[in-house]
């Protein structure tokens, strides 16, 4: 497990995005395992201007995390949207290439199953994850039991609070979700995880202490052997000295 802790978000994306680079550069073929939210948006920038800068990404494929149950995928809140929006548009990138689950499926098992599918199909290279307040990774929700397989998820409220700028109204998002089990991340060859924000410091510094516990769903990250933190100070905040203090 590494950690590294940048002055900014933007800092950190840059990092993130040379990680991408030397993933792509050594395997043209390579796939990205790639996640939504505000933390990975300086990621998708820096990637994006590497692209424009001459990076090759014309044989990548992409496999999401998650999307919400309800919602096609022109809708402005879709994740499919949102990859659309911060990644897809702007780089040459091949559409029968791009996996996102569908939220909008009749048959949400036949969806799930085809979904686990392509996870099986295309393990990640690399696997970009950020963490919920409640330390949910994708939509892998706290609970009792986690599911290795890719699942329907009720959101809990604090996801839905927390996801709910992006709609203006707690009411207005989907209550469920469609997301990869922990399997299909786990599968990565290569982990990173990003977090940044004085909000994400509490539950940063409780996913690291080394315990894996269902009731925090990123703590089983240390059940995997290529795992870095990005991090920004605020996140760090809250680390012991020894993990918290690692060289940017
Ligand atoms: C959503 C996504 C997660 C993401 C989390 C954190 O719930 N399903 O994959 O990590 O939000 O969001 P943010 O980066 O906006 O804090």
């Amino acid at each position: 497990m590494k950690i590294r802790v940048f002055d900014t978000p933007d800092e950190a994306g840059v990092y993130v995005a040379a990680i991408a680079e030397q993933v792509v550069s050594g395997c043209p073929q390579s796939v990205l395992g790639l996640a939504t939210g505000s933390t990975p948006i300086p990621f998708y920038r820096a990637l994006v201007r590497l692209v424009q800068c001459g990076l090759n990404v014309h044989e990548v494929t992409t496999v999401n995390l998650d999307e919400y149950v309800g919602l096609p995928p022109d809708h402005p809140q879709s994740y499919r949207y949102f990859m659309e929006h911060h990644l897809f548009r702007h780089i040459p990138i091949d559409v029968d290439k791009i996996h996102i689950p569908y939220g909008t499926a009749a048959d949400l098992d036949a969806e799930c199953a085809r979904y686990d599918q392509v996870v099986a199909d295309y393990p990640a290279d690399l696997q970009i994850l950020g963490i919920g307040l409640n330390g949910h990774i994708g939509f892998n929700e706290p609970s009792a039991f986690l599911d290795t397989k890719t699942h329907v998820v009720e959101l809990t409220k604090k996801t839905i609070l927390h996801n709910s700028d992006a709609f203006g109204d707690p009411a207005l998002v989907p209550t469920h979700a469609i997301t990869m089990g922990l399997q299909g991340i786990l599968q990565a060859r290569q982990i990173v995880m990003m977090a940044f924000g004085e909000e994400k410091s509490q539950v940063v510094a409780q996913a690291l202490q080394g315990e894996v516990r269902t009731d925090l769903p990123a703590s089983i990250l240390h059940l995997h052997h290529d795992v870095t933190w990005v991090l920004d100070r605020a996140a760090a905040r809250m680390l012991p000295l020894h993990l918290g203090d690692t060289e940017a």
